[in-house]
């Protein structure tokens, strides 16, 4: 029997990396090398789990020699906006250095990188966009992930970048948050909520997010690809359809604007993106954000049981 190809995956502890070694290891095409920084925080087994510490060259160099991987998904990054406005160092190490040291590696192996990365590029003056459109990051987060897809795409080997937007999803020992379970745990506590109704994106459930990026390892696709949900929402708007979908109280939810809200880092207003190229070229087919509720809401009373 021929053997299998070998797909490493950074950040396999994170939302991402948990759900891309889970399909993976389900699909069987691949023999899964998960690395994560620390130990292993991912349930069940069939893969093989590498402390990696992706700031430490020597450790990347290291772990990508041993073993050899055909394929990279690289998930990993410093993914609070916030954070990275006001720890500007940590960022750039994390998005910037971190993806450096792993694309030299992957070009000795001539190995398929893959790089994930996000509509926080973009300014947010128009949306849906397409892969063509121009970036002009507004944050430090979306700078440091503009500079990493800028060194994927000088790359001498293979590589693609799966571009995404506000991803959601539970995942295994994480107290990490999103929409969906914010809007279910206030409306249920009876508290009101205020929320913006003048942004816009294409929300992302996390098992889309990593079938779109196995689509792509699975038919070595080269390019840029965005790969996110197709409802085109404000985040009133999901939590409107959120409050429908468990039968809540709406009037619970007030609509608001962000000029309301002052955070560390801007965020982009409109934004989102249209998927007719992963729709067409690698055959995705995310849900629609009212399928995905009611994927979230069967795995709320699954990790209740
Ligand atoms: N979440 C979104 O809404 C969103 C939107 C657009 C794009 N994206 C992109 O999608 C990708 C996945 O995001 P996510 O939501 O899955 O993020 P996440 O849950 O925060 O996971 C990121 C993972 O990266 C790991 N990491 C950070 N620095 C590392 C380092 N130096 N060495 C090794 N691992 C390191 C983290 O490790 P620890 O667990 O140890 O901290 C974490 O497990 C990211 O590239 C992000 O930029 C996300």
């Amino acid at each position: 029997m021929a053997t299998k190809k070998k797909i490493l995956i950074t950040g396999a502890n994170g939302l991402l990396g948990q759900k891309l070694v889970n399909q993976l290891v389900e699909e069987q095409q691949f023999q899964v090398i998960a690395t994560g920084r620390g130990s292993c925080r991912l349930p069940g087994d069939g893969f093989e789990y590498v402390q990696l510490d992706l700031e430490i060259q020597e450790e990347v160099e290291r772990v990508l020699s041993e073993t050899q991987p055909d394929v990279i998904i690289h998930g990993a990054a410093m993914t609070h906006v916030d954070q990275c406005e006001l720890n500007q160092e940590a960022c750039y190490k994390a998005n910037v250095l971190a993806t450096q040291y792993l694309i030299k590696e992957a070009e000795k192996l001539e190995a398929h990188f893959i790089f994930v990365s996000t509509d926080f590029i973009f300014s947010g003056e128009e949306g849906p966009l397409s892969e063509e459109a121009d970036p002009a990051p507004i944050n430090y987060y979306g700078e440091t992930k503009l500079e990493g897809e800028r060194l994927v795409q000088a790359m001498k080997s293979k590589w693609a970048i799966a571009r995404t937007v506000l991803v959601f999803g539970l995942a295994h020992d994480m107290s990490r948050s999103n929409i969906i379970l914010w809007v279910k745990e206030s409306l249920e506590a009876g508290k009101e909520i205020q929320v913006v109704d003048d942004q816009f994106r294409t929300p992302t459930l996390a098992e889309d997010l990593a079938a779109g990026c196995i689509l792509i390892a699975n038919q070595g696709a080269d390019g840029i690809f965005n790969i996110s949900g197709p409802d085109f929402l404000t985040p009133y708007q999901m939590a409107v359809e959120t409050a429908e979908y468990f039968k809540l109280d709406q009037s619970l939810i007030k609509r608001t604007d962000s000029t309301q809200f002052t955070q560390p880092a801007k965020r982009p207003l409109k934004t989102g993106f249209k998927i007719e190229k992963a729709q067409k070229e690698l055959g995705f087919e995310p849900k629609s954000f009212r399928t995905a509720i009611g994927i979230l809401a069967k795995q709320i009373i699954l990790a209740r049981s």
